[in-house]
């Protein structure tokens, strides 16, 4: 055996403490790097061909043409990509990320988009109309999560995870400026979205992270245990990306509250969801501004809001807290300048476009969006349990896990990649999901899942020695003990990505 795969025998064996500390001082070594930039780049050498399908087919421009192309050209160009791709999304293949995708809703939004695409409100002077779609937007969005008569307020953010990023930074100046905590800890479960540790990273917030019980949510003993007096706030997440499991948030909130700390619930993924599906009599626990520990909760519009892909919103107990999320500076050149969000100036159009979707939906429109949802991941959830390979995680409403004690799950995954499915692959554990969208609700679309997914499960048993394309990839993550060395992995990708 190499020193090298020695090498690499023993890390797979070490604590993983141990390997962070060593980890450094590995890489520096010359055989040892080697390999592992080999390893990577025989997985990025694949995957550069997957992301960039176009190459040989449509001119690369790495620099600008000295006279500009034909407008009918450019639109030709993208017409047959937008073609090619659509099927994909509007079939429903996809788990999430197209939540809406009917022809004569994108239409509207479009023609919304076209009349507002000058819109910036950062010159609310100029695009007051934009001021008031944006105000009306959180103002609807604070009614529905159980804000009505309160002083319940937000502003508009670009997504989730920008929502996520400015409620942190929010309770960090908080903190600081009220109870003089210049230590900064959050209290998230480890479920959690990974919005919640960049945030961790970027506003140098030390990361908590609690674990969740068997039924995938929140450990509420952990919670209890992990706070201390610098905790800043602690989160919940109605429902949790990776499972779809509503954390206990009434009891993690009475813990925040108690002890005068910000309690942020994640609903992104629900907040659209989850108030019309108590409506229509499904147990739902209260996660929202009913409950008095709640100080803020981020629901994104461009989800199950069905707007336009940018928008979303970020609401706040009450202004005071707010004012710790906008910026002002009285100093600069340029003028008196202030922004509520990270963004200077902003798509108004984007707004403009999610208070169509919001006003012509209405609450009749939700209810029986959120009904066909619910009951077609029913019938999901009803069908992987018949397969007796699989086991659906924990009692999610539309985000469904699985995986399986008999088969390794990423091969499922991959062989469901190759009859056309974009479903999400999990880890810590190993697992598989579906996010649920109107996609899913169309004809024959739930059933063609199923009956890919049991041929699927029977091709991976009838040929145990496939190696599969994605399944290496998501087994190296899984495996390597070095999370640095993951991280390098991923910021190559990132580097293909952006590779003309
Ligand atoms: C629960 C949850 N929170 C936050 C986010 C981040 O949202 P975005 O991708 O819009 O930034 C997501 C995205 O899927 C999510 O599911």
């Amino acid at each position: 055996m190499k020193l090298e795969d020695t090498l690499m025998n023993l890390v797979s064996k070490l604590n993983p403490r141990v390997v962070a500390l060593l980890e450094k001082r590995l890489k520096k070594i010359p055989a040892f790097k080697k390999k592992i930039d080999q390893q990577s780049d025989e997985v990025m050498g694949d995957l550069e061909s997957s992301v960039r399908p176009y190459k040989n087919r449509f001119h690369t421009f790495t620099e600008l043409p000295q006279t500009g192309r034909a407008r009918g050209e450019i639109l030709r160009e993208m017409e047959i990509m937008s073609k090619e791709e659509e099927p994909h999304w509007k079939e429903g293949f996809l788990s999430g990320a197209v939540y809406h995708g009917d022809q004569e809703h994108i239409d509207f939004l479009n023609q919304v988009y076209a009349l507002n695409s000058q819109s910036n409100p950062l010159h609310a002077d100029v695009w007051k109309s934009t001021t008031k779609f944006e105000a009306e937007i959180v103002a609807m969005t604070a009614d529905m999560l159980g804000g009505a008569g309160t002083d319940v307020c937000g502003t508009l953010s670009s997504g989730g995870t920008e929502g996520i990023m400015l409620a942190m930074k929010t309770y960090r100046d908080w903190a600081r400026d009220t109870k003089r905590i210049t230590k900064p800890e959050m209290i998230v479960p480890v479920t959690a979205h990974a919005a919640f540790d960049k945030a961790s990273q970027y506003f140098k917030i030390k990361m908590v992270h609690v674990p969740i019980d068997e039924n995938y949510r929140a450990d509420v003993n952990a919670v209890k245990k992990a706070i201390t007096r610098n905790t800043v706030v602690i989160v919940g997440s109605a429902p949790s990306f990776p499972h779809g499991a509503i954390d206990p948030i009434a009891e993690m909130s009475e813990l925040a509250r108690a002890k005068n700390i910000g309690f942020h619930v994640d609903a992104c993924l629900g907040g659209f969801v989850l108030p019309w599906a108590e409506k229509l009599g499904y147990p739902i626990p209260k996660f929202d501004f009913r409950l008095p520990g709640v100080t803020s909760i981020s629901a994104d519009t461009h989800k199950y809001g069905y707007a336009a892909k940018g928008t979303s919103v970020i609401l706040y107990r009450n202004p005071e807290l707010r004012h710790y999320q906008y910026y002002t500076t009285t100093e600069w050149p340029g003028g008196l300048y202030f922004s509520p969000t990270f963004a200077g100036s902003r798509p108004g159009a984007l707004s403009a476009a999610c208070w169509a979707a919001l006003t012509s939906i209405g609450v009749d429109g939700y209810m029986s969006a959120t009904k066909k949802i619910l009951e077609t991941a029913e019938k999901i959830k009803q069908g992987i349990r018949e397969i007796p390979e699989l086991r659906v995680l924990g009692d999610p409403l539309f985000v469904v896990a699985f995986d399986s004690g008999a088969l390794n799950i990423y091969k499922v995954l991959d062989t469901m990649s190759r009859k056309k499915w974009s479903l999400n692959g999990l880890h810590k554990p190993t697992c598989v999901h579906l996010c649920v969208t109107l996609r899913h609700t169309q004809e024959g679309v739930a059933e063609r899942f199923l009956a890919d997914l049991r041929e699927a499960v029977e091709h991976v048993k009838a040929h145990p020695e496939e190696k599969g394309s994605m399944a290496p990839v998501y087994g190296m993550a899984a495996t390597i003990p070095m999370r640095g060395l993951v991280s390098d992995i991923l910021k190559k990708y990132l580097d293909v990505i952006f590779k003309a």
